[in-house]
Protein backbone atom coordinates (compact mmCIF):
# COMPACT_ATOMS: atom_id res chain seq x y z
CA UNK A 1 0.00 0.00 0.00
CA UNK A 2 0.84 3.64 -0.25
CA UNK A 3 1.24 5.05 3.16
CA UNK A 4 1.87 9.26 3.34
CA UNK A 5 3.71 9.83 6.51
CA UNK A 6 3.84 13.10 7.78
CA UNK A 7 6.62 14.05 10.00
CA UNK A 8 8.18 11.00 8.59
CA UNK A 9 11.56 12.36 9.47
CA UNK A 10 11.21 12.97 13.13
CA UNK A 11 12.01 10.29 15.83
CA UNK A 12 8.97 8.02 15.45
CA UNK A 13 8.13 8.63 12.26
CA UNK A 14 11.91 7.72 10.79
CA UNK A 15 11.54 4.34 12.81
CA UNK A 16 8.05 3.87 11.36
CA UNK A 17 9.15 4.56 7.66
CA UNK A 18 11.91 2.06 7.84
CA UNK A 19 9.17 -1.08 8.86
CA UNK A 20 6.65 -0.03 6.39
CA UNK A 21 9.52 -0.10 3.71
CA UNK A 22 10.66 -3.95 5.52
CA UNK A 23 6.66 -4.67 5.30
CA UNK A 24 6.50 -4.10 1.33
CA UNK A 25 4.73 -0.67 1.48
CA UNK A 26 5.47 2.50 -0.60
CA UNK A 27 5.94 5.45 1.44
CA UNK A 28 5.88 9.37 0.73
CA UNK A 29 6.75 11.56 3.80
CA UNK A 30 5.85 15.55 4.17
CA UNK A 31 7.93 17.01 6.73
CA UNK A 32 9.03 20.73 7.12
CA UNK A 33 12.01 20.23 9.53
CA UNK A 34 11.57 21.95 12.02
CA UNK A 35 12.85 19.27 14.21
CA UNK A 36 14.13 17.20 12.22
CA UNK A 37 17.25 16.86 9.06
CA UNK A 38 16.61 14.83 5.72
CA UNK A 39 19.32 12.59 6.96
CA UNK A 40 17.35 10.82 8.87
CA UNK A 41 15.76 9.66 5.64
CA UNK A 42 19.11 9.40 3.60
CA UNK A 43 19.84 6.65 6.65
CA UNK A 44 16.16 5.15 6.82
CA UNK A 45 16.60 4.31 2.98
CA UNK A 46 20.19 2.66 3.60
CA UNK A 47 18.71 0.58 6.23
CA UNK A 48 15.93 -0.23 4.15
CA UNK A 49 17.59 -0.72 0.65
CA UNK A 50 14.25 1.33 -0.60
CA UNK A 51 13.39 4.59 -1.72
CA UNK A 52 10.66 7.43 -0.03
CA UNK A 53 9.01 10.09 -1.89
CA UNK A 54 9.91 13.30 -0.13
CA UNK A 55 8.34 16.27 -0.04
CA UNK A 56 9.80 18.92 2.39
CA UNK A 57 7.50 21.53 3.55
CA UNK A 58 4.31 22.21 5.59
CA UNK A 59 1.20 20.34 5.84
CA UNK A 60 -0.43 23.76 7.01
CA UNK A 61 0.49 24.64 3.36
CA UNK A 62 -2.99 23.75 1.52
CA UNK A 63 -1.93 23.94 -1.71
CA UNK A 64 1.15 21.20 -1.23
CA UNK A 65 -1.41 19.03 0.42
CA UNK A 66 -3.38 19.00 -2.69
CA UNK A 67 -0.59 18.84 -4.69
CA UNK A 68 0.85 15.73 -2.89
CA UNK A 69 -2.58 13.77 -2.58
CA UNK A 70 -2.88 14.63 -6.31
CA UNK A 71 0.72 13.26 -7.29
CA UNK A 72 0.16 10.00 -4.82
CA UNK A 73 -2.67 7.60 -4.72
CA UNK A 74 -2.46 7.47 -0.96
CA UNK A 75 -3.98 4.50 0.49
CA UNK A 76 -3.47 5.59 4.51
CA UNK A 77 -2.32 8.81 5.97
CA UNK A 78 -0.19 8.25 9.23
CA UNK A 79 0.12 11.67 10.86
CA UNK A 80 3.06 12.34 13.12
CA UNK A 81 3.89 16.17 12.46
CA UNK A 82 3.51 18.38 15.26
CA UNK A 83 4.68 19.87 17.80
CA UNK A 84 5.59 17.80 21.24
CA UNK A 85 7.47 20.01 23.93
CA UNK A 86 5.49 20.07 27.09
CA UNK A 87 7.03 23.03 28.50
CA UNK A 88 7.11 25.03 25.26
CA UNK A 89 3.44 24.62 24.68
CA UNK A 90 3.04 26.26 27.84
CA UNK A 91 4.87 29.38 26.48
CA UNK A 92 3.90 29.43 23.28
CA UNK A 93 0.22 27.83 23.35
CA UNK A 94 -0.51 29.69 19.97
CA UNK A 95 2.14 28.08 17.75
CA UNK A 96 1.16 24.66 19.30
CA UNK A 97 -2.46 25.03 18.89
CA UNK A 98 -1.56 26.71 15.18
CA UNK A 99 0.28 23.87 14.03
CA UNK A 100 -1.08 21.06 16.29
CA UNK A 101 -4.92 21.47 15.51
CA UNK A 102 -4.55 23.87 12.50
CA UNK A 103 -2.29 20.91 10.64
CA UNK A 104 -4.74 18.31 11.05
CA UNK A 105 -7.28 20.49 10.02
CA UNK A 106 -5.51 21.24 6.65
CA UNK A 107 -4.90 17.58 6.65
CA UNK A 108 -8.09 16.21 6.77
CA UNK A 109 -9.32 19.15 4.57
CA UNK A 110 -6.87 17.42 1.54
CA UNK A 111 -7.43 14.13 2.67
CA UNK A 112 -11.16 14.33 2.31
CA UNK A 113 -11.34 16.27 -1.01
CA UNK A 114 -9.27 13.37 -2.72
CA UNK A 115 -11.38 10.94 -0.82
CA UNK A 116 -8.36 9.54 0.90
CA UNK A 117 -10.02 8.27 4.31
CA UNK A 118 -7.73 6.48 6.39
CA UNK A 119 -5.71 7.85 9.23
CA UNK A 120 -3.49 7.00 11.99
CA UNK A 121 -2.70 9.52 14.69
CA UNK A 122 -0.50 9.74 16.84
CA UNK A 123 -1.97 10.46 19.91
CA UNK A 124 -0.41 9.80 23.41
CA UNK A 125 -0.87 8.71 27.09
CA UNK A 126 -0.97 12.30 28.31
CA UNK A 127 -5.00 12.61 27.13
CA UNK A 128 -5.34 10.12 30.24
CA UNK A 129 -4.27 13.35 32.50
CA UNK A 130 -4.43 12.07 35.96
CA UNK A 131 -4.75 8.09 35.67
CA UNK A 132 -8.10 7.33 36.62
CA UNK A 133 -6.81 3.74 37.69
CA UNK A 134 -3.84 1.88 36.55
CA UNK A 135 -2.68 0.20 34.35
CA UNK A 136 -4.27 2.46 31.99
CA UNK A 137 -6.60 1.25 29.22
CA UNK A 138 -8.53 2.86 26.37
CA UNK A 139 -11.66 3.09 28.16
CA UNK A 140 -10.49 4.89 30.69
CA UNK A 141 -11.73 9.00 31.11
CA UNK A 142 -9.51 10.78 29.11
CA UNK A 143 -9.31 14.78 29.67
CA UNK A 144 -8.09 17.11 32.43
CA UNK A 145 -4.61 18.01 30.25
CA UNK A 146 -2.12 20.20 31.72
CA UNK A 147 -0.68 21.67 29.25
CA UNK A 148 -1.35 23.14 25.60
CA UNK A 149 0.40 19.86 23.84
CA UNK A 150 -1.84 17.35 25.86
CA UNK A 151 -4.93 19.18 25.05
CA UNK A 152 -3.99 19.40 21.31
CA UNK A 153 -3.73 15.78 21.60
CA UNK A 154 -7.07 15.83 23.44
CA UNK A 155 -8.75 17.80 20.91
CA UNK A 156 -7.47 16.14 17.72
CA UNK A 157 -9.05 13.25 18.87
CA UNK A 158 -12.27 14.64 19.10
CA UNK A 159 -11.84 16.26 15.84
CA UNK A 160 -11.51 12.74 14.28
CA UNK A 161 -13.85 10.85 16.45
CA UNK A 162 -15.91 14.23 15.13
CA UNK A 163 -15.00 13.39 11.47
CA UNK A 164 -15.74 9.60 11.28
CA UNK A 165 -19.70 10.59 12.82
CA UNK A 166 -20.20 12.84 10.18
CA UNK A 167 -18.86 10.33 7.90
CA UNK A 168 -18.94 6.90 8.38
CA UNK A 169 -16.51 5.82 5.48
CA UNK A 170 -13.43 6.71 8.18
CA UNK A 171 -11.22 4.71 9.55
CA UNK A 172 -9.55 6.71 12.21
CA UNK A 173 -6.72 5.06 14.33
CA UNK A 174 -5.54 6.80 17.66
CA UNK A 175 -2.98 5.27 18.75
CA UNK A 176 -1.61 6.41 22.45
CA UNK A 177 2.15 6.12 22.65
CA UNK A 178 3.53 5.72 26.25
CA UNK A 179 7.27 6.34 26.39
CA UNK A 180 8.97 5.73 23.21
CA UNK A 181 12.66 5.70 23.88
CA UNK A 182 15.89 3.97 21.78
CA UNK A 183 16.74 3.94 18.66
CA UNK A 184 17.29 1.47 15.31
CA UNK A 185 19.63 -1.40 15.82
CA UNK A 186 21.97 -0.53 13.21
CA UNK A 187 22.68 2.91 15.43
CA UNK A 188 22.35 4.91 12.19
CA UNK A 189 18.80 6.62 13.60
CA UNK A 190 17.56 7.88 16.68
CA UNK A 191 15.90 10.97 18.81
CA UNK A 192 18.03 13.90 18.21
CA UNK A 193 16.97 16.75 20.61
CA UNK A 194 17.69 20.26 20.02
CA UNK A 195 19.42 21.65 23.24
CA UNK A 196 19.49 20.20 26.61
CA UNK A 197 17.16 17.33 26.35
CA UNK A 198 13.54 17.53 28.49
CA UNK A 199 12.69 13.96 28.49
CA UNK A 200 14.46 11.29 30.85
CA UNK A 201 16.61 9.11 28.47
CA UNK A 202 18.30 11.62 26.42
CA UNK A 203 19.47 13.43 29.04
CA UNK A 204 20.67 10.40 30.72
CA UNK A 205 22.32 9.57 27.40
CA UNK A 206 24.17 13.57 27.27
CA UNK A 207 25.02 12.43 30.68
CA UNK A 208 26.78 9.01 29.45
CA UNK A 209 28.37 10.52 26.89
CA UNK A 210 30.17 13.43 29.33
CA UNK A 211 28.13 16.33 27.31
CA UNK A 212 26.07 17.02 30.59
CA UNK A 213 26.85 16.87 34.40
CA UNK A 214 24.74 14.65 36.27
CA UNK A 215 21.02 13.46 36.20
CA UNK A 216 18.66 15.31 38.21
CA UNK A 217 16.05 12.85 39.46
CA UNK A 218 12.88 14.76 39.82
CA UNK A 219 11.52 13.84 43.16
CA UNK A 220 11.84 10.65 45.43
CA UNK A 221 8.76 10.91 47.55
CA UNK A 222 6.45 9.71 44.71
CA UNK A 223 4.69 6.41 46.07
CA UNK A 224 6.32 3.94 43.79
CA UNK A 225 8.32 1.16 44.60
CA UNK A 226 11.61 3.34 45.42
CA UNK A 227 10.04 6.71 45.79
CA UNK A 228 10.88 8.26 41.96
CA UNK A 229 8.06 8.17 38.95
CA UNK A 230 7.06 5.20 37.31
CA UNK A 231 6.47 5.00 33.49
CA UNK A 232 5.64 2.52 30.82
CA UNK A 233 8.91 2.99 28.54
CA UNK A 234 8.50 1.65 25.14
CA UNK A 235 11.41 0.90 22.72
CA UNK A 236 10.78 2.67 19.46
CA UNK A 237 11.07 -0.05 17.01
CA UNK A 238 8.34 -1.59 18.63
CA UNK A 239 6.20 1.32 18.60
CA UNK A 240 7.11 1.70 14.70
CA UNK A 241 5.61 -2.00 14.66
CA UNK A 242 2.34 -0.81 16.18
CA UNK A 243 1.79 1.35 13.23
CA UNK A 244 2.53 -1.21 10.83
CA UNK A 245 0.60 -3.52 12.76
CA UNK A 246 -2.59 -1.31 12.59
CA UNK A 247 -2.23 -0.85 8.31
CA UNK A 248 -2.13 -4.83 8.31
CA UNK A 249 -5.00 -5.73 10.63
CA UNK A 250 -7.76 -3.01 10.73
CA UNK A 251 -9.74 -3.33 7.58
CA UNK A 252 -13.12 -2.18 9.64
CA UNK A 253 -14.22 1.41 8.72
CA UNK A 254 -14.55 3.14 12.64
CA UNK A 255 -12.61 5.02 15.09
CA UNK A 256 -10.17 2.08 16.63
CA UNK A 257 -8.22 3.04 20.01
CA UNK A 258 -5.21 1.26 21.18
CA UNK A 259 -2.70 2.15 23.62
CA UNK A 260 0.98 1.25 22.40
CA UNK A 261 3.24 0.47 25.54
CA UNK A 262 4.38 -2.58 26.95
CA UNK A 263 2.57 -2.51 30.42
CA UNK A 264 5.72 -2.57 32.60
CA UNK A 265 6.85 0.35 34.39
CA UNK A 266 10.08 1.15 35.61
CA UNK A 267 11.16 4.37 37.90
CA UNK A 268 13.90 6.95 37.29
CA UNK A 269 16.49 5.08 39.27
CA UNK A 270 15.48 1.69 36.94
CA UNK A 271 16.20 3.78 33.87
CA UNK A 272 19.47 5.10 35.27
CA UNK A 273 20.74 1.87 36.43
CA UNK A 274 19.81 0.22 33.14
CA UNK A 275 21.58 2.82 31.06
CA UNK A 276 24.73 2.11 33.21
CA UNK A 277 24.66 -1.34 32.31
CA UNK A 278 24.27 -0.40 28.63
CA UNK A 279 27.09 2.10 29.03
CA UNK A 280 29.68 0.06 31.32
CA UNK A 281 29.80 3.03 33.91
CA UNK A 282 28.58 4.22 37.14
CA UNK A 283 26.32 7.84 35.70
CA UNK A 284 25.91 10.58 38.39
CA UNK A 285 22.85 11.69 40.00
CA UNK A 286 21.22 13.73 41.97
CA UNK A 287 17.79 13.64 43.65
CA UNK A 288 15.88 17.32 42.67
CA UNK A 289 11.99 18.80 43.47
CA UNK A 290 9.32 17.57 41.72
CA UNK A 291 8.71 18.54 38.14
CA UNK A 292 5.53 20.79 38.37
CA UNK A 293 2.79 18.95 36.46
CA UNK A 294 4.09 15.29 37.09
CA UNK A 295 2.49 11.98 38.18
CA UNK A 296 3.56 9.49 40.40
CA UNK A 297 3.03 6.39 37.88
CA UNK A 298 1.47 5.46 34.11
CA UNK A 299 1.82 2.69 32.55
CA UNK A 300 -0.31 0.60 30.28
CA UNK A 301 -2.83 -2.11 29.55
CA UNK A 302 -1.63 -3.04 26.19
CA UNK A 303 -3.84 -6.28 26.14
CA UNK A 304 -6.18 -4.68 23.14
CA UNK A 305 -3.18 -4.15 20.97
CA UNK A 306 -2.41 -7.76 21.51
CA UNK A 307 -5.95 -8.96 20.69
CA UNK A 308 -6.92 -7.03 17.96
CA UNK A 309 -3.81 -6.38 16.02
CA UNK A 310 -1.45 -8.92 17.26
CA UNK A 311 0.99 -6.27 17.84
CA UNK A 312 2.59 -6.96 21.58
CA UNK A 313 6.26 -4.93 22.74
CA UNK A 314 9.27 -7.17 22.54
CA UNK A 315 11.98 -4.93 23.87
CA UNK A 316 12.78 -4.49 28.12
CA UNK A 317 14.45 -1.91 28.96
CA UNK A 318 18.19 -3.29 29.05
CA UNK A 319 17.66 -3.07 25.45
CA UNK A 320 16.11 -0.27 25.04
CA UNK A 321 19.03 1.65 26.73
CA UNK A 322 21.50 -0.68 24.95
CA UNK A 323 20.06 1.11 21.58
CA UNK A 324 20.11 3.93 22.72
CA UNK A 325 23.89 4.09 23.89
CA UNK A 326 24.56 2.39 20.51
CA UNK A 327 22.78 5.63 18.88
CA UNK A 328 24.35 8.13 21.26
CA UNK A 329 27.92 6.69 20.86
CA UNK A 330 28.07 6.34 17.25
CA UNK A 331 26.59 9.94 16.64
CA UNK A 332 27.57 12.78 19.81
CA UNK A 333 26.14 15.07 17.47
CA UNK A 334 23.35 13.49 16.57
CA UNK A 335 22.55 13.96 12.57
CA UNK A 336 24.88 17.16 12.45
CA UNK A 337 28.24 14.50 12.46
P1 LIG B 1 9.53 14.71 16.20
O1 LIG B 1 9.54 16.16 16.53
O2 LIG B 1 10.83 14.00 16.14
O3 LIG B 1 8.73 14.48 14.84
C1 LIG B 1 7.75 15.34 14.35
C2 LIG B 1 8.09 15.63 12.90
O4 LIG B 1 7.09 16.48 12.35
C3 LIG B 1 9.43 16.38 12.74
O5 LIG B 1 10.15 15.74 11.71
C4 LIG B 1 9.03 17.79 12.35
O6 LIG B 1 10.00 18.40 11.52
C5 LIG B 1 7.71 17.53 11.62
N1 LIG B 1 6.74 18.64 11.66
C6 LIG B 1 6.29 19.33 12.72
N2 LIG B 1 5.36 20.23 12.33
C7 LIG B 1 5.21 20.09 11.00
C8 LIG B 1 4.40 20.72 10.01
N3 LIG B 1 3.56 21.68 10.36
N4 LIG B 1 4.51 20.32 8.74
C9 LIG B 1 5.37 19.33 8.38
N5 LIG B 1 6.16 18.71 9.25
C10 LIG B 1 6.08 19.08 10.54
O7 LIG B 1 8.56 14.00 17.26
P2 LIG B 1 8.32 12.46 17.52
O8 LIG B 1 8.85 12.15 18.88
O9 LIG B 1 8.75 11.65 16.38
O10 LIG B 1 6.75 12.46 17.64
C11 LIG B 1 5.91 12.19 16.53
C12 LIG B 1 4.46 12.35 16.93
O11 LIG B 1 4.19 11.48 18.03
C13 LIG B 1 4.10 13.75 17.41
O12 LIG B 1 2.81 14.06 16.97
C14 LIG B 1 4.13 13.62 18.91
O13 LIG B 1 3.30 14.56 19.55
C15 LIG B 1 3.62 12.20 19.10
N6 LIG B 1 4.04 11.61 20.36
C16 LIG B 1 5.36 11.57 20.67
C17 LIG B 1 5.76 11.04 21.89
C18 LIG B 1 7.22 11.00 22.28
O14 LIG B 1 7.51 10.78 23.44
N7 LIG B 1 8.16 11.19 21.37
C19 LIG B 1 4.80 10.55 22.80
C20 LIG B 1 3.46 10.59 22.43
C21 LIG B 1 3.08 11.12 21.21
C1 LIG C 1 6.60 13.73 28.92
C2 LIG C 1 5.40 14.62 28.87
C3 LIG C 1 4.30 13.91 28.12
C4 LIG C 1 4.77 13.57 26.72
C5 LIG C 1 6.03 12.74 26.82
C6 LIG C 1 6.56 12.59 25.42
C7 LIG C 1 5.54 16.03 30.87
C8 LIG C 1 4.93 16.36 32.18
N1 LIG C 1 4.99 14.98 30.21
O1 LIG C 1 6.24 12.53 29.59
O2 LIG C 1 3.17 14.76 28.01
O3 LIG C 1 3.78 12.84 26.01
O4 LIG C 1 7.01 13.42 27.63
O5 LIG C 1 7.88 12.50 25.33
O6 LIG C 1 6.48 16.67 30.43
N2 LIG C 1 12.67 12.81 34.83
C9 LIG C 1 13.72 13.04 35.70
N3 LIG C 1 14.76 13.80 35.25
C10 LIG C 1 14.82 14.34 33.99
C11 LIG C 1 13.73 14.10 33.12
C12 LIG C 1 12.67 13.34 33.58
O7 LIG C 1 13.72 12.57 36.83
O8 LIG C 1 15.80 15.03 33.68
C13 LIG C 1 11.56 11.94 35.27
C14 LIG C 1 10.18 12.56 35.23
O9 LIG C 1 9.89 13.22 36.43
C15 LIG C 1 9.31 11.32 34.97
C16 LIG C 1 10.21 10.41 34.12
O10 LIG C 1 11.54 10.85 34.37
O11 LIG C 1 9.03 10.67 36.18
C17 LIG C 1 9.92 10.49 32.63
O12 LIG C 1 9.97 11.85 32.22
P1 LIG C 1 9.90 12.26 30.67
O13 LIG C 1 10.89 11.48 29.91
O14 LIG C 1 10.00 13.75 30.60
O15 LIG C 1 8.48 11.76 30.20
P2 LIG C 1 7.03 12.05 30.83
O16 LIG C 1 7.07 13.14 31.84
O17 LIG C 1 6.45 10.76 31.25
Amino acid sequence: MKILVTGGAGYIGSHTCVELLNDGHDVAVVDNFCNASPESLRRVEKIAGKKITLYKGDIRDAKLMDKIFAEQSVDWVIHFAGLKAVGESCAKPIEYYDNNIGGTLVLLNAMRAHNVKRIVFSSSATVYGTPERLPLDETCRVGGTTNPYGSSKFFQEIMLKDVYASDNDWTVVLLRYFNPVGAHESGTIGEDPKGIPNNLTPYIAKVAIGELKEVGVFGNDYDTHDGTGVRDYIHVVDLAKGHVAAIDKIGKKGVHVYNLGTGVGYSVLDVVHAFEKACGRTLPYSIKPRRAGDIAACYADASKAKKELGWQAQAGIDEMCASLWKWQSQNPNGYNG
